[in-house]
């Protein structure tokens, strides 16, 4: 069966089943605590905990997924960023009996035998799901493995929501379906309560259920991505992470996401970038993500026409983000070569890990590649010192983007785009430290009444979103500049505390109502030494600048309204 088939037939059971088809929504997810849609069940969130549903209490989906945390798995035979997850949800209808069998029924039905199955076991919270099992075994599954917290209960997105015991359904050694017993929640501090209402949600990934229906021994060899890979030829790895990537980028773009230096827009630089990297290591031709990128449109354009609709903007995205990136690598291979002709000259037999570190962070050189270009002038490479390098730095960005992003464990090392981009990123956090002032001097001329309503910084500005009720005046514009400048001539300090929430809350740092944060934070200050006045406190992950000074001159370069009662400013630093 062709993965459209498969899709279509999922469905169709699942519709005559008395299911509402819901599509899929979009990989920007409502819930901010979270970057990406990566499962079914996001969009349901609220019809789990009681809200009514618009679409009934029997929903089906086929939703778009993109998951970050796998990103360094991609290249083996089963792991990707983008998929699709077929789901049937229940939100207080059907439970355990009704959900095994319906899986039961769908699988043999298109002729697919379970291996076996897995089902909780039991912990000091959660008791053993001896009714999985009871209904397992009438219907005739005689492998059944208990597992426990870590592979059979699953949930929540985000910081809190609801959860509960799963059991799994494995054919050819692979999981195919994730069944879940919506019937706890878990609040932010990780303790579980039972829900009033038990749901179901369930999880097939189609990717792989194509691979054990077509019989293939990888995903990559199904029609999900055959007409991609066969385009490019080489090794395995490069060819999957390239193929991979090359769809995530499509799916991001037409969800609206573009190329930047921060969150969604840093993930898609990221694979795009990888992708390219992959690519070179190859000797593709600059390019060559173009003819794969509408191979992608091909694939989904009939289940995804927005796909088609959008392929102008995906395919002119792709171009100037590979243009961009080109530039970098030619100067990274002007560096290598400098290096080579020294290590030639010096009489050394290999290039050390400082060198093959700062080919990568700064021009974005994977290691392999730098690793081929040496083989090539018969030098050696030391990967040992290369990996020990590399892990220091991950550390320091892990540290300041899980920060960031709550700790929620989305984002993945930052090191590689980083690297490309270390001129970049240093501006944005001169812009990142200059909101937050920005935000304490609009409240010292306002008054306490402004809040941050959103913000978003680029390299070239900072756009700051709050709540006001009128055009501010000239006078009041001036003033909120002046301050800033103020503690930046005044070189105040940068400096952050890790506390838990509740005390961060009371000692009246500012923090965002829309955003969610994990139970210990950062608070940023950026405070005088000498008489101690603090100018600002913000609960945030970072990264900012170290001094005031390092930001250079602020500027507001516009003020206007941004929707009732919010105000917007545009900044910069100069
Ligand atoms: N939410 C579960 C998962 O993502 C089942 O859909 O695996």
């Amino acid at each position: 069966m062709t993965s459209n088939e498969l899709r279509q037939r999922f469905l169709d059971f699942f519709e005559k089943k008395g299911h509402k088809i819901v599509p899929s929504s979009s990989l920007v997810p409502q819930d901010s605590s979270v970057l990406f849609t990566s499962a079914g069940m996001q969009q349901f969130k609220p019809y789990f905990l009681g809200e009514r549903s618009p679409y009934g209490k029997k929903v089906a989906s086929s939703q778009k997924c993109f998951r970050t945390s796998d990103i360094d798995e991609v290249g083996d035979e089963r792991h990707l960023t983008f998929f699709e997850m077929l789901g049937n949800f229940s939100f207080g209808d059907y439970f355990k009996q009704e959900a095994i069998n319906y899986a039961y029924d769908f699988l043999k039905e298109i002729g697919l035998p379970i291996q076996y199955v897995s089902v909780f076991k039991g912990d000091k919270q959660v008791p053993k799901d001896e009714e999985s099992v009871k209904i397992w075994k009438k219907l005739g599954v005689k492998k059944i493995k208990g597992a426990g917290r870590e592979d059979n209960f699953w949930g929540p997105t985000g910081k809190e929501g609801p959860c509960g015991p799963t059991t799994e359904i494995y054919i050819n050694d692979t999981e195919i379906w994730n069944i879940v017993f919506n019937e706890y929640y878990q609040d932010d501090k990780g303790k579980l309560t039972k829900l009033k209402q038990k749901g179901v949600d369930t999880g097939m990934g189609l990717e792989r259920l194509a691979m054990v229906s077509q019989n293939k021994k990888n995903i990559f060899e199904t029609d999900l991505f055959s007409k991609i890979t066969k385009e490019i030829s080489g090794q395995d790895r490069a060819k999957r992470i390239i193929a991979d990537h090359v769809k995530g980028a499509v799916f991001l773009i037409a969800d609206g996401i573009l190329p930047s230096n921060i969150e969604r827009g840093y993930i898609l630089r990221r694979i795009v970038r990888r992708a390219i990297r992959f690519g070179k290591l190859l000797g593709l031709a600059s390019g060559f993500l173009i003819p794969l990128a509408q191979k992608v449109v091909d694939i989904y354009k009939d289940v995804y026409p927005e796909l088609l609709s959008k392929q102008p903007d995906i395919l002119t995205v792709i171009q100037q983000e590979d243009e961009k990136f080109g530039k970098t690598l030619e100067k990274g291979l002007k560096e290598f070569e400098k290096l080579a002709i020294k290590i030639e000259n010096g009489g050394t037999a290999g290039i050390g890990g400082n060198d093959t570190f700062m080919l990568y962070e700064t021009y974005g050189f994977p290691f392999e590649l730098t690793k081929e270009l040496a083989k090539e002038r018969g030098m050696k490479v030391n990967e040992k010192a290369h990996k020990e390098f590399e892990e220091r730095h991950k550390e320091i960005s892990r540290a300041g983007f899980e920060g960031k992003f709550g700790g929620h464990g989305l984002l993945l090392d930052t090191g590689e785009l980083k690297a490309a981009n270390q001129e970049e990123l240093k501006k944005v956090t001169r812009l990142h430290t200059a909101t937050h002032l920005l935000q304490a001097a609009l409240r010292k001329v306002l008054g306490e009444e402004v809040h941050q309503a959103g913000s978003d910084i680029t390299v070239e500005r900072t756009r700051f979103d709050f709540s006001f009720g009128r055009k501010l005046t000239s006078e009041e514009l001036k003033k909120t500049e002046d301050l800033v400048n103020g503690v930046i001539s005044k070189d105040f300090k940068v400096e952050y505390k890790e506390t838990p929430y509740e005390e961060a809350i009371r000692s009246g740092a500012l923090y965002s109502k829309r955003e969610k944060y994990p139970s210990v934070v950062r608070v940023y200050s950026v405070f005088d030494e000498n008489t101690k006045e603090v100018f600002s406190k913000e609960l945030c992950g970072g990264p900012h600048v170290q001094r005031a000074s390092e930001i250079g001159r602020f500027k507001i370069i516009k003020e206007e309204s941004s929707g009732a009662g919010i105000r917007r400013i545009r900044a910069v630093v100069e």
